[in-house]
């Protein structure tokens, strides 16, 4: 595997600049992306999938900078949207609206017309009554709307519990056993055209048996409603890779498509997957200065300039990310067992306890490893602190990607209602008095 972020004489790199190098110039928190990490890990999976790789629909939602579409956009890549709000940013780096799919349990009906005009690949749809009105609006918009159905079936991945998502009672999809019937009924609805069956069962999933368990029940079904008489041609197994965060062993790529192929075997069939994670995830570090040391009789803290506002994971998954110091350590230096927090004012702020690391001083860096997935795209104004911003490496080339939004910038987005304006200058308030 190619490995972006290395140390060169003491010092961490990526690609071939030194993230020092990058803080300086850009500031921290600072999002940096490896191009070529995406690329070799589109790669691996193309690979894996040789001679016959299906279309890979990167789920935008996982890192969605308009410099990170695009660079998989060139490869060849698809996209799976969510909102029309990703659908737009998908368009506008270059991904073809014929390598769309569209999934989630909310689309308006504005987003609906939008995907029908622009006419994408596939609606993956996640209950009776959104099947209803995607028909509805395909058949006023003059329309057929490509559907399959996101089958919810029944498999408890082993992930944490808030990304796990084809169980009974999660909110996705619909009930496996309920998929004929809504066929049949698809069928019969002229807005529609039902093309395929569409799952996908949790994310940051590393047990091939989940995916095949999973797997094997949509191909079930797409054999049953072939049977019926509905010419399904395309499955969307989803997403849902798991990457190593803290050094686990990587994701068996090789070992997903074996067994993809052994499920598919004389089914003639278009296959369509969703990873996000698994494209952008290893391909991110999150720079961050250190603000303090502080130490209580209990526990020392390094207190960082990045928090929940910036990295939200840890706080809300509990998620572990290995954090480098951006100066190696000497070869024997004394490592102090630390706990690593943010500046945001509530205890869930913390990025993890007993991290080993040199002793380092405010205005030193670190970086959070495995960031370039549901880092940046989950990040908020809270605490009204300066947003990250994001950079994207090639070789020697940085360019900044998105700039940091200052709290002025943020609060330029709002507005004092007029009769507010009014009272303040009635009680005098703000003017000294
Ligand atoms: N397809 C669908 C329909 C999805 O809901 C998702 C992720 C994916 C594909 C991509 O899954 P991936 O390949 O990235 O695992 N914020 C959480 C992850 C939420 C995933 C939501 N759905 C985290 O930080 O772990």
């Amino acid at each position: 595997m190619y490995e972006a972020f290395f140390y060169r004489e003491g010092e961490l790199f990526c690609e071939e600049i030194a993230l020092s190098e990058l803080a300086r110039r850009f500031g921290t928190p600072l999002y940096v992306y490896s191009a070529n990490a995406i690329r070799d890990r589109w790669h691996a999976l193309r690979a894996a999938f040789a001679p016959d790789p299906p279309l890979f629909c990167y789920a935008v939602k996982a890192n969605h900078n308009l410099a990170v579409i695009r660079t998989l956009a060139l490869l060849g890549a698809g996209a799976d949207v969510v909102s029309g709000g990703e659908l737009a940013r998908a368009r506008a780096a270059g991904v073809p609206a014929r390598k769309i799919v569209f999934a989630g349990v909310g689309k308006t009906d504005a987003e609906i017309r939008r995907a029908l005009e622009e006419d994408i690949l596939q609606f993956n749809v996640e209950s009776e009554s959104e099947l209803e009105r995607i028909a509805a609006i395909a058949r006023a918009l003059g329309r057929r709307a490509p559907i399959a159905l996101r089958v919810n079936p029944d498999v408890a991945a082993a992930t944490h519990d808030k990304i796990a998502t084809g169980r009974r009672g999660d909110k996705f999809g619909v009930p496996i056993e309920d998929a004929p019937a809504l066929y049949e009924k698809a069928a019969r609805l002229p807005g529609l055209e039902p093309v395929g069956v569409h799952l996908h069962v949790g994310s940051q999933i590393f047990e091939l048996s989940t995916f095949e368990r999973a797997y094997a029940r949509a191909i079930a079904l797409a054999r049953a409603l072939r049977g019926r008489g509905i010419a399904i041609r395309r499955l969307d197994l989803g997403g849902g890779f798991g990457v190593p965060y803290d050094g686990e062993p990587p994701f068996d790529v090789a070992g997903l498509a074996a067994l993809v192929r052994r499920l598919v075997a004389g089914l003639d069939v278009e296959l369509v997957f969703e990873p996000g994670r698994f494209l952008v995830a290893e391909a991110g570090v999150l720079v961050s200065a250190v603000v303090e040391l502080k130490e209580t009789r209990e526990r020392r803290f390094l207190v960082l300039d990045a928090g929940m506002n910036a990295l939200l994971r840890p706080a809300l998954y509990g998620a572990r990310h290995a954090l480098l110091p951006v100066r190696a350590p000497a070869p024997h230096e004394t490592l102090l067992v630390t706990d690593v927090v943010g500046p945001i004012c509530e205890s869930s702020d913390r990025f993890g306890r007993d991290y080993a690391l040199p002793r380092l001083r405010p205005g030193d860096l670190v970086a959070f490893r495995t960031a370039g997935a549901y880092g940046m795209v989950m990040a908020s104004d809270y605490n009204s602190r300066p947003s990250p911003a994001e950079v994207l490496i090639d070789g020697r080339k940085a360019a900044l990607v998105r700039a940091r939004r200052e709290p002025e910038e943020q609060m330029a987005q709002e507005r004092i209602p007029e009769w507010l304006e009014r009272s303040v200058r009635a009680t005098g308030c703000g003017s000294g008095a």
